[in-house]
C-alpha cells in the first residue's frame, strides 16, 4: 500500500527549506508513489492539525524561493504555548499523526527540531529528520543547509564594509549570526578579509584586539574590520558564565526544599541575564575599542537578512540530495534518524546521538589555523 507522509519545517527558516521540502515531496511521489502532507508553522500546525497537501504542482517552482512555504515557528510539543499557560501538547500531535494515517514524519530543522523530532519517536512517531540552519552547529553532520547561503551574504557585506572603512578611516565591527558557534563569523571573516574574527569559542582580550588594531594603524592600515559571531564574550565574560552556570549545576538537585528552588531558580536567571548581556554587546565592544584605539568605529548589524532570500547554488544541492535520501529511506522504513553529509557521501544518524550535542569550532580547527596564518586576530 502507498505510504502517506506528513512534512514540517520547525525552528528559524533557513534558505533551502523549500530545495528540501521539494526534494523529499518530489522524489516521495515520484520514485515512490507515496502521499506527501505538509504541515503548517512547525510542530504548532500538527498539534493544531493545520495541514496542506503537498502534490507534485504544490512542488513545483519552490527550489529558488527563501523561507518555507509551510511557515514554521520555535514551539516544541512537550512545552506549547496555549493562551496564557504553557503545555504539554504531544498527545495532540500524536492523534494528528494517526488521524492522518501517517507512516512517517520528516521534521526539517536544527538542533532544537532534532530534540523535539527525538522527543515523538520516543512517543511512538515514526520520525526523520534533516539537518537545517545557517549556524551550521546541528552535530553529527558535516554541514546544514543555510549555511552557505548565509556565509555568502556576510561575506559579501564584509566585503562591501571594506570601502567605506577604508575612506574613512574607521573600525567597523560587523557582526555575525550564528548562535553559539563561531562558524558563520569564522568562515565569512576569512572569506571576507576580516582583520579580526571573535567566535564564542574563544573568549577575547579586548587588549589584544586594540593591539592588533593599533599595529595595523602603525604600519599604515588606518581602518580594520572585525567580524564578531553574535555570542562571542571576553574573558570576563566567560568567566563570569562559567561561574553561573557551574551554579546552576550545583543547585540543580536542590529541589525538595522552597529555599533550593529558589536558589536554583536565582542561578538559572543569572545565566540568562549574561547570556542577554554577551548577545547585546557589541555596541560596546565597538565603543572600547574607539576609546583603545583613538580610531572612530561603527557597528552593522547582519541579523535576519543572512536569513533570508535565495538559496545558494550549494543549498539547493545539499537539500536536494538531503530530501531525496530521506524520502529513499522512509521508502525502505528507516526512521529515528538524521539525514546527514560525511564527506561525499550521506549517512542516517540515529536521532539519539544528535540531540544534546551542539557542533562549535574546534580550537585545532584548520579555519582556525588558517586565519592564525594570514595574520588575523582571533582576540587570544
Ligand atoms: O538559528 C538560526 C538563528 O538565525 C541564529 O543564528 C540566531 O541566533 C537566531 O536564529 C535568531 O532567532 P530569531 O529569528 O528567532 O530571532
Amino acid at each position: 500500500m502507498a505510504k502517506t507522509i506528513g512534512i514540517l519545517t520547525a525552528g528559524g527558516d533557513s534558505p533551502g527549506l523549500n530545495a528540501a521540502i521539494r526534494g523529499v515531496g518530489k522524489a516521495a511521489i515520484g520514485a515512490y508513489g507515496m502521499h506527501v502532507i505538509g504541515f503548517r508553522d512547525g510542530f504548532r500546525g500538527l498539534m493544531e492539525n493545520r495541514s496542506t497537501p503537498l502534490a507534485r504542482s504544490e512542488l513545483s517552482g519552490i527550489l529558488t524561493i527563501g523561507g518555507t512555504i509551510l511557515g514554521t515557528s520555535r514551539d516544541k510539543p512537550n512545552r506549547m504555548p496555549v493562551g496564557k499557560k504553557t503545555m504539554d501538547m504531544t498527545d495532540a500531535i500524536v492523534e494528528t499523526y494517526r488521524k492522518h494515517h501517517l507512516d512517517g514524519l520528516v521534521c526539517l530543522g536544527g538542533g532544537g527540531t532534532q530534540k523535539n523530532a527525538f522527543h515523538l519517536l520516543q512517543n511512538g512517531l515514526n520520525v526523520i529528520t534533516l539537518p537545517k540552519t545557517i549556524d551550521n552547529d546541528v552535530a553529527l553532520t558535516d554541514v546544514s543547509f543555510g549555511f552557505d547561503t548565509a556565509l555568502g551574504i556576510a561575506t559579501d557585506a564584509i566585503d562591501r564594509l571594506h570601502s567605506t572603512a577604508h575612506s574613512h578611516h574607521r573600525i567597523i565591527v560587523v557582526e555575525v549570526m550564528g548562535h553559539n558557534a563561531g562558524w558563520l563569523a569564522l568562515g565569512a571573516g576569512i572569506a571576507g578579509g576580516a582583520d579580526v574574527i571573535l567566535i564564542p569559542e574563544i573568549p577575547y582580550d579586548i587588549e589584544a584586539v586594540a593591539e592588533a588594531i593599533r599595529h595595523r594603524s602603525r604600519t599604515g592600515s588606518r581602518f580594520s574590520i572585525v567580524a564578531v559571531s553574535e555570542g562571542s564574550m571576553s574573558r570576563e565574560q566567560a568567566k563570569t558564565l562559567h561561574e553561573a552556570q557551574a551554579l546552576v549545576d550545583k543547585t540543580k538537585g536542590l529541589k525538595s526544599s522552597k529555599k533550593g528552588v529558589e536558589k536554583a531558580r536565582a542561578a538559572k536567571a543569572k545565566v540568562s541575564e549574561i547570556k542577554e548581556q554577551v548577545g547585546n554587546s557589541t555596541l560596546q565592544l565597538s565603543q572600547q575599542l574607539e576609546q583603545l584605539t583613538g580610531l572612530e568605529s561603527r557597528v552593522t548589524i547582519l541579523g535576519h537578512l543572512q536569513r533570508g532570500g535565495t538559496p545558494s547554488a550549494a543549498d539547493r544541492l545539499l537539500a536536494t540530495r538531503l530530501g531525496t535520501a530521506c524520502a529513499a529511506l522512509i521508502n525502505q522504513d528507516t526512521f529515528g534518524v538524521m539525514v546527514a553529509t560525511r564527506g561525499d557521501g550521506i549517512e542516517a544518524v540515529p536521532l539519539e546521538a544528535v540531540v544534546d550535542r551542539r557542533k562549535t569550532v574546534p580550537l585545532d580547527h584548520p579555519w582556525v589555523q588558517s586565519a592564525r596564518d594570514i595574520g588575523v586576530c582571533l582576540g587570544d
